[in-house]
Protein backbone atom coordinates (compact mmCIF):
# COMPACT_ATOMS: atom_id res chain seq x y z
CA UNK A 1 0.00 0.00 0.00
CA UNK A 2 1.40 3.57 -1.00
CA UNK A 3 1.20 5.67 2.06
CA UNK A 4 1.17 8.99 -0.31
CA UNK A 5 3.57 10.25 2.32
CA UNK A 6 5.99 11.00 -0.61
CA UNK A 7 6.82 14.81 -0.38
CA UNK A 8 5.34 15.50 2.89
CA UNK A 9 7.57 17.47 5.20
CA UNK A 10 7.49 16.26 8.85
CA UNK A 11 8.98 17.68 11.84
CA UNK A 12 9.57 14.84 14.72
CA UNK A 13 11.07 16.25 18.19
CA UNK A 14 13.55 14.36 20.06
CA UNK A 15 13.98 12.44 16.64
CA UNK A 16 17.71 11.07 17.53
CA UNK A 17 17.29 7.86 19.29
CA UNK A 18 14.72 4.83 19.87
CA UNK A 19 11.09 5.62 18.64
CA UNK A 20 11.36 9.19 17.43
CA UNK A 21 14.57 8.07 15.35
CA UNK A 22 12.54 5.44 14.14
CA UNK A 23 9.52 7.33 13.07
CA UNK A 24 11.91 9.57 11.44
CA UNK A 25 13.66 7.07 9.06
CA UNK A 26 10.22 5.29 8.33
CA UNK A 27 8.62 8.52 7.57
CA UNK A 28 11.88 8.85 5.48
CA UNK A 29 11.78 6.20 3.84
CA UNK A 30 8.45 7.11 3.01
CA UNK A 31 9.75 9.75 1.08
CA UNK A 32 9.07 12.45 3.52
CA UNK A 33 11.51 15.47 4.22
CA UNK A 34 12.35 15.71 8.06
CA UNK A 35 13.32 18.00 10.70
CA UNK A 36 14.45 16.68 14.48
CA UNK A 37 16.05 18.36 17.50
CA UNK A 38 17.50 16.93 20.51
CA UNK A 39 19.68 18.71 22.97
CA UNK A 40 22.92 16.02 22.05
CA UNK A 41 24.35 18.15 18.80
CA UNK A 42 26.64 15.17 18.00
CA UNK A 43 23.66 13.11 17.76
CA UNK A 44 21.68 15.73 15.75
CA UNK A 45 24.03 16.05 13.24
CA UNK A 46 24.65 12.11 13.23
CA UNK A 47 20.59 11.87 12.27
CA UNK A 48 20.54 14.46 9.80
CA UNK A 49 23.66 12.80 7.42
CA UNK A 50 21.89 9.74 7.81
CA UNK A 51 18.49 10.88 6.84
CA UNK A 52 19.86 12.75 3.70
CA UNK A 53 22.07 9.40 3.05
CA UNK A 54 18.71 7.90 2.47
CA UNK A 55 17.57 10.80 -0.47
CA UNK A 56 15.59 13.47 1.45
CA UNK A 57 16.18 16.83 2.62
CA UNK A 58 16.70 16.52 6.20
CA UNK A 59 17.51 19.38 8.89
CA UNK A 60 18.06 19.71 12.93
CA UNK A 61 19.42 21.43 15.56
CA UNK A 62 19.77 21.02 18.80
CA UNK A 63 17.62 22.48 21.38
CA UNK A 64 16.18 21.47 24.97
CA UNK A 65 12.12 21.85 24.67
CA UNK A 66 11.85 23.21 27.57
CA UNK A 67 12.92 27.02 26.47
CA UNK A 68 9.60 27.90 25.12
CA UNK A 69 10.98 30.90 22.95
CA UNK A 70 14.12 28.65 21.35
CA UNK A 71 11.69 25.80 20.57
CA UNK A 72 8.68 27.66 19.31
CA UNK A 73 11.03 29.43 17.04
CA UNK A 74 12.89 26.28 16.11
CA UNK A 75 9.45 25.26 14.91
CA UNK A 76 9.13 28.16 12.08
CA UNK A 77 13.07 27.64 11.15
CA UNK A 78 12.14 24.01 10.28
CA UNK A 79 9.47 24.23 8.78
CA UNK A 80 11.13 27.14 6.26
CA UNK A 81 13.59 24.98 5.75
CA UNK A 82 11.30 22.15 5.00
CA UNK A 83 9.55 24.57 2.39
CA UNK A 84 6.37 24.06 4.32
CA UNK A 85 5.07 21.63 7.05
CA UNK A 86 2.40 18.62 6.37
CA UNK A 87 3.42 16.57 9.84
CA UNK A 88 4.09 17.36 13.60
CA UNK A 89 4.90 14.34 16.02
CA UNK A 90 5.96 15.65 19.80
CA UNK A 91 7.75 12.48 20.91
CA UNK A 92 10.75 14.30 23.25
CA UNK A 93 9.76 13.09 27.01
CA UNK A 94 11.33 13.58 30.50
CA UNK A 95 10.73 9.53 30.41
CA UNK A 96 10.58 9.57 34.27
CA UNK A 97 13.68 11.50 35.21
CA UNK A 98 13.38 15.32 35.92
CA UNK A 99 14.39 15.01 39.67
CA UNK A 100 12.07 14.05 42.80
CA UNK A 101 8.65 14.98 44.51
CA UNK A 102 7.41 18.49 42.88
CA UNK A 103 10.43 18.97 40.63
CA UNK A 104 9.85 16.01 39.01
CA UNK A 105 6.28 16.51 38.12
CA UNK A 106 7.22 20.36 37.25
CA UNK A 107 10.32 18.86 34.49
CA UNK A 108 7.84 16.31 33.44
CA UNK A 109 4.80 18.80 32.73
CA UNK A 110 7.07 21.15 31.04
CA UNK A 111 8.67 18.23 29.07
CA UNK A 112 6.02 16.22 28.16
CA UNK A 113 3.28 18.75 27.87
CA UNK A 114 4.13 21.78 26.94
CA UNK A 115 6.54 19.89 24.85
CA UNK A 116 3.62 18.99 22.71
CA UNK A 117 1.71 22.18 23.41
CA UNK A 118 4.06 24.95 22.34
CA UNK A 119 5.09 22.41 19.41
CA UNK A 120 1.81 22.02 17.95
CA UNK A 121 0.79 26.05 18.35
CA UNK A 122 3.95 26.46 16.68
CA UNK A 123 3.30 24.03 13.79
CA UNK A 124 -0.47 24.25 13.33
CA UNK A 125 -0.46 27.64 11.43
CA UNK A 126 2.09 25.80 8.80
CA UNK A 127 -0.14 22.86 8.50
CA UNK A 128 -3.19 25.05 8.01
CA UNK A 129 -0.91 26.89 5.86
CA UNK A 130 -0.34 23.84 3.52
CA UNK A 131 -4.03 22.89 3.26
CA UNK A 132 -4.09 20.26 6.29
CA UNK A 133 -1.90 17.30 7.68
CA UNK A 134 -1.16 15.20 10.78
CA UNK A 135 -0.38 15.38 13.99
CA UNK A 136 0.63 12.26 15.65
CA UNK A 137 1.31 12.59 19.76
CA UNK A 138 3.85 9.94 21.72
CA UNK A 139 1.69 8.83 24.45
CA UNK A 140 2.16 5.74 26.72
CA UNK A 141 -0.12 2.94 27.95
CA UNK A 142 1.45 4.18 31.32
CA UNK A 143 -1.32 6.68 31.27
CA UNK A 144 -4.32 3.43 30.70
CA UNK A 145 -3.70 0.85 33.24
CA UNK A 146 -1.96 1.20 36.60
CA UNK A 147 1.77 1.17 35.71
CA UNK A 148 4.10 0.45 38.85
CA UNK A 149 3.17 3.64 40.85
CA UNK A 150 0.85 7.04 40.83
CA UNK A 151 3.47 9.34 39.09
CA UNK A 152 4.37 12.38 37.11
CA UNK A 153 4.77 10.19 33.61
CA UNK A 154 1.43 8.27 34.03
CA UNK A 155 -0.64 11.35 34.57
CA UNK A 156 1.01 13.81 31.88
CA UNK A 157 1.17 10.98 29.35
CA UNK A 158 -3.04 10.95 30.03
CA UNK A 159 -3.59 14.83 29.82
CA UNK A 160 -1.70 14.40 26.26
CA UNK A 161 -4.40 11.80 25.49
CA UNK A 162 -7.66 14.34 26.25
CA UNK A 163 -5.54 17.26 24.25
CA UNK A 164 -4.97 15.59 21.08
CA UNK A 165 -8.39 14.57 21.48
CA UNK A 166 -9.89 17.72 21.89
CA UNK A 167 -7.03 19.54 19.50
CA UNK A 168 -8.75 17.33 16.51
CA UNK A 169 -11.97 18.19 17.19
CA UNK A 170 -11.11 22.40 17.24
CA UNK A 171 -9.06 21.53 13.97
CA UNK A 172 -10.75 19.08 12.02
CA UNK A 173 -12.36 22.04 10.00
CA UNK A 174 -8.71 23.09 8.66
CA UNK A 175 -7.88 19.43 7.46
CA UNK A 176 -5.79 18.56 10.32
CA UNK A 177 -6.30 15.40 12.28
CA UNK A 178 -4.42 14.68 15.69
CA UNK A 179 -4.13 11.14 16.72
CA UNK A 180 -1.84 9.79 19.82
CA UNK A 181 0.16 6.92 19.92
CA UNK A 182 0.48 5.02 23.51
CA UNK A 183 3.33 2.41 22.66
CA UNK A 184 3.49 -0.34 25.70
CA UNK A 185 7.29 -1.32 26.77
CA UNK A 186 9.55 -0.69 23.79
CA UNK A 187 13.21 -2.17 23.83
CA UNK A 188 16.52 -0.57 22.01
CA UNK A 189 20.10 -0.36 22.62
CA UNK A 190 20.45 2.29 25.26
CA UNK A 191 17.31 2.65 25.72
CA UNK A 192 14.80 3.10 29.41
CA UNK A 193 14.21 -0.98 29.09
CA UNK A 194 17.69 -2.01 28.07
CA UNK A 195 19.12 -0.32 31.14
CA UNK A 196 16.38 -2.26 33.00
CA UNK A 197 17.01 -5.20 31.67
CA UNK A 198 20.45 -5.00 32.81
CA UNK A 199 20.70 -3.55 35.94
CA UNK A 200 17.08 -5.24 37.18
CA UNK A 201 16.96 -8.35 35.34
CA UNK A 202 14.05 -9.72 37.39
CA UNK A 203 11.55 -6.41 36.59
CA UNK A 204 12.31 -6.52 32.74
CA UNK A 205 11.61 -10.38 32.83
CA UNK A 206 8.15 -9.61 35.13
CA UNK A 207 7.01 -6.94 32.43
CA UNK A 208 8.10 -9.48 29.25
CA UNK A 209 5.84 -12.40 31.09
CA UNK A 210 2.89 -9.36 30.87
CA UNK A 211 3.33 -9.59 26.67
CA UNK A 212 1.15 -12.23 25.57
CA UNK A 213 3.44 -12.86 21.90
CA UNK A 214 6.30 -13.26 24.06
CA UNK A 215 8.81 -10.14 23.37
CA UNK A 216 8.86 -6.20 24.01
CA UNK A 217 7.71 -3.67 21.62
CA UNK A 218 10.14 -2.56 18.91
CA UNK A 219 10.62 1.29 18.04
CA UNK A 220 9.75 0.10 14.33
CA UNK A 221 6.48 -1.21 15.49
CA UNK A 222 5.76 1.99 16.80
CA UNK A 223 7.04 3.97 13.82
CA UNK A 224 4.92 2.28 11.69
CA UNK A 225 1.88 2.99 13.29
CA UNK A 226 2.95 6.64 13.14
CA UNK A 227 3.27 6.41 9.51
CA UNK A 228 0.32 5.25 8.78
CA UNK A 229 -1.60 7.97 10.99
CA UNK A 230 0.85 10.53 9.53
CA UNK A 231 -0.95 9.90 6.13
CA UNK A 232 -3.43 10.39 3.99
CA UNK A 233 -4.22 6.90 3.99
CA UNK A 234 -5.82 7.52 7.85
CA UNK A 235 -7.77 10.01 6.34
CA UNK A 236 -10.76 9.88 8.41
CA UNK A 237 -8.74 8.77 11.60
CA UNK A 238 -8.95 11.77 14.07
CA UNK A 239 -8.92 12.33 17.93
CA UNK A 240 -7.98 8.47 18.22
CA UNK A 241 -5.71 7.06 20.91
CA UNK A 242 -3.90 3.76 19.29
CA UNK A 243 -2.21 1.65 21.44
CA UNK A 244 0.83 -0.05 20.36
CA UNK A 245 1.53 -2.72 23.00
CA UNK A 246 0.96 -6.24 22.07
CA UNK A 247 -1.26 -6.75 24.53
CA UNK A 248 0.56 -5.50 27.81
CA UNK A 249 -2.21 -3.78 28.62
CA UNK A 250 -5.55 -5.92 28.92
CA UNK A 251 -8.03 -3.75 29.38
CA UNK A 252 -11.37 -4.27 26.90
CA UNK A 253 -10.55 -1.11 24.41
CA UNK A 254 -13.92 0.03 23.40
N1 LIG B 1 10.73 3.40 25.43
C1 LIG B 1 9.55 2.99 25.85
O1 LIG B 1 9.39 1.87 26.39
C2 LIG B 1 8.34 3.89 25.70
C3 LIG B 1 7.09 3.36 26.01
C4 LIG B 1 5.97 4.16 25.88
C5 LIG B 1 6.11 5.47 25.45
N2 LIG B 1 7.34 5.96 25.15
C6 LIG B 1 7.42 7.35 24.70
O2 LIG B 1 8.06 7.40 23.45
C7 LIG B 1 8.77 8.63 23.33
C8 LIG B 1 10.21 8.36 22.96
O3 LIG B 1 10.81 7.58 23.97
P1 LIG B 1 12.12 6.70 23.69
O4 LIG B 1 12.20 5.76 24.83
O5 LIG B 1 12.09 6.23 22.31
O6 LIG B 1 13.34 7.73 23.68
P2 LIG B 1 14.16 8.50 24.78
O7 LIG B 1 15.32 7.69 25.18
O8 LIG B 1 13.26 9.04 25.84
O9 LIG B 1 14.71 9.71 23.87
C9 LIG B 1 13.84 10.61 23.32
C10 LIG B 1 14.48 11.60 22.36
O10 LIG B 1 14.11 12.89 22.84
C11 LIG B 1 15.28 13.71 23.01
N3 LIG B 1 15.00 14.58 24.16
C12 LIG B 1 14.79 14.19 25.45
N4 LIG B 1 14.54 15.27 26.21
C13 LIG B 1 14.58 16.35 25.38
C14 LIG B 1 14.40 17.74 25.58
N5 LIG B 1 14.13 18.26 26.79
N6 LIG B 1 14.50 18.57 24.51
C15 LIG B 1 14.79 18.06 23.27
N7 LIG B 1 14.96 16.77 23.03
C16 LIG B 1 14.87 15.91 24.09
C17 LIG B 1 16.42 12.72 23.17
O11 LIG B 1 17.70 13.27 22.81
P3 LIG B 1 18.61 14.11 23.86
O12 LIG B 1 18.75 13.28 25.09
O13 LIG B 1 19.90 14.33 23.13
O14 LIG B 1 17.90 15.40 24.12
C18 LIG B 1 16.00 11.62 22.21
O15 LIG B 1 16.28 11.99 20.87
C19 LIG B 1 8.59 9.35 24.66
O16 LIG B 1 7.51 10.25 24.57
C20 LIG B 1 8.25 8.22 25.62
O17 LIG B 1 7.50 8.66 26.74
C21 LIG B 1 8.46 5.22 25.27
Amino acid sequence: MDLGLKGKRAIITGGTRGIGRAIAETLAAEGCDIAICARNADQVTETVSALKAAGVNAYGAALDVRDGPAYRNWIDTAAGALGGLDIFIPNVSAAGGGGEGEENWYATFEVDVMGCVRGAEAALPHIGAAGGGAVVIIGSIAAIEMFYQPQAYNAMKAALITYGSQLAQAVASEGIRVNTVSPGPIEFPGGSWDMVKKAMPDAYEEARSKQPGGRMGTPEDVAGCVAFLASPRAAHVTGANLIVDGGFTKRVQF
